[in-house]
């Protein structure tokens, strides 16, 4: 396939490099007036209209898509979402513009025990119809890549069908999808007040059984503040270490909870949400491999205080940001207004937040060796916008869908 009359091509990348932080995540290389060129589902080659390439490619390539002015960027990764879920929550939603906070519904019941009170009632099949249309709803707004957690199960059952359905996602969608086992979400209602039992479930009767069934690609942990402590979380990491699954945490959303820490202990991929993050965070996450991602759905829809996002990047960190969609904290799947989030509430450039949603994102799920960036060789997951001038466009018109196309695996799959 040849995609011709690219106003802007973005994200260009040919040095290896699997993230990008500090001064470098404000490095975006860009092609104007280009073409791109796939064979089968991969990148092969780009370049400018003017160059012979370009001229040669047209001459055999039957297949041609006009981009038409748009820019082309690779398709943004998700790297933290709960899309498996069987009920929406918009009524807690309204506790919490009267005056509830997310803490006060969750210690009443609600919050994750209500999702998962829904998800036990729930088929598999059920489950598995909703979570393809979400998926397909967050393709069509240019996601590529998603990262799916199980955690409102709670039981042992529950956690396996949550798995067994996003098994089912990876076989039967086009999108990259990694698993992740979240048994340590939430404490269910009859482990109040001796919560190592639960514990002692998802470590001694869950894990086997997803290990043995080979249903996670992750093993993760609310590791906060009236959710699992540092000593649950070093319990569960250390338990899903040794079947294989990579840690990539929960960690100080309502405070500063020590799970940055833990999670850098047990070289998680990456920790998660950091809106409470002192400078020792700061520090601990200095020369690791774990990947700071920042969830601004999940911060804007709790009214939440903002995560030192320049503080990391000054710091030399990368920070990656991902949408955290779920029923209870950031009901939308919308990736471009994560890149408008970053930029109007984190004061992040466009290149910063292009960096944050492609190419970190891919690291933090770990799949930036073929996806998050235009790289010959990495996988055809491509956007075509409408038109537009360049990627500034992108964060500053928010709200709106802008994705015109949406190339997966080389094929068109999305036309807006
Ligand atoms: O990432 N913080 C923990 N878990 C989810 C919310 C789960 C829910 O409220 O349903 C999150 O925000
Ligand atoms: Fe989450």
């Amino acid at each position: 396939m040849l995609i011709t009359n690219i106003k802007e091509l973005v994200g260009v990348l040919e040095d290896g490099s699997l993230m990008k932080a500090g001064a470098a995540m404000s490095e975006v290389n860009r092609i104007p007036n280009a073409f791109l060129y796939i064979r089968g589902k991969k990148i092969a080659d780009y370049g400018t209209m003017d160059s012979p390439e370009y001229q040669q490619y047209l001459q055999k390539e039957r297949k041609v898509v006009d981009a038409k002015g748009g820019i082309v960027m690779p398709t943004f990764c998700d790297s933290h979402t709960h899309i498996v879920y069987a009920n929406s929550r918009e009524m807690e939603f309204v506790d919490k513009i009267k005056g509830l906070s997310y803490e006060e519904i969750a210690k009443r019941g609600g919050g994750i025990l209500n999702s998962a009170k829904a998800t036990a009632a729930a088929t598999e099949d059920e489950l598995y119809e909703s979570a393809m249309t979400r998926l397909n709803e967050m393709m069509r707004m240019g996601t590529g890549a998603v990262e799916i957690k199980s955690g409102y199960g709670l039981s042992t059952e529950s956690e396996l069908k949550m798995l067994r359905v996003i098994k089912r996602l990876k076989e039967n969608s086009p999108l990259t999808i990694k698993a992740n086992f979240l048994g340590a979400h939430g404490i269910p209602m009859e482990y109040r007040g001796r919560q190592e039992e639960y514990v002692d479930l998802v470590i001694n009767e869950m894990m086997p059984l997803v290990a043995t069934e080979n249903l996670a690609d992750f093993v993760d942990v609310f590791c906060d503040k009236g959710f699992f402590t540092v000593e649950d979380t070093e319990r569960v990491l250390m338990a899903g270490i040794k079947y294989g699954m990579r840690p990539k945490i929960h960690a100080n959303e309502m405070a500063v909870s020590g799970g940055v820490q833990v999670g850098v202990k047990y070289g998680a991929i990456s920790v998660d949400h950091l809106e409470q993050m002192g400078m020792e965070e700061i520090e601990a996450l200095k020369g690791s491999e774990t990947m700071p991602t920042v969830l601004p759905g999940c911060a804007f829809f709790l009214n939440l205080p903002l995560s030192p996002v320049r503080d990391m990047i000054n710091a030399g960190l990368p920070v990656a940001m991902a949408s955290d969609f779920n029923p209870g904290t950031s009901p939308s799947g919308n990736m471009q207004f994560i890149m408008s989030a970053a930029c109007i509430r984190y004061k992040m450039t466009p290149e910063e937040a292009f960096n944050a949603t492609t190419l970190n994102t891919a690291y933090a799920m770990d799949v930036s060796h073929e996806l998050g960036s235009i790289t010959k060789g990495k996988l055809a997951n491509v956007i075509i916008t409408k038109p537009m001038n360049g990627l500034e466009f992108m964060p500053y018109y928010y709200g709106a869908n802008k994705v015109e196309k949406v190339i997966i695996n080389g094929k068109l799959t999305v036309e807006n």
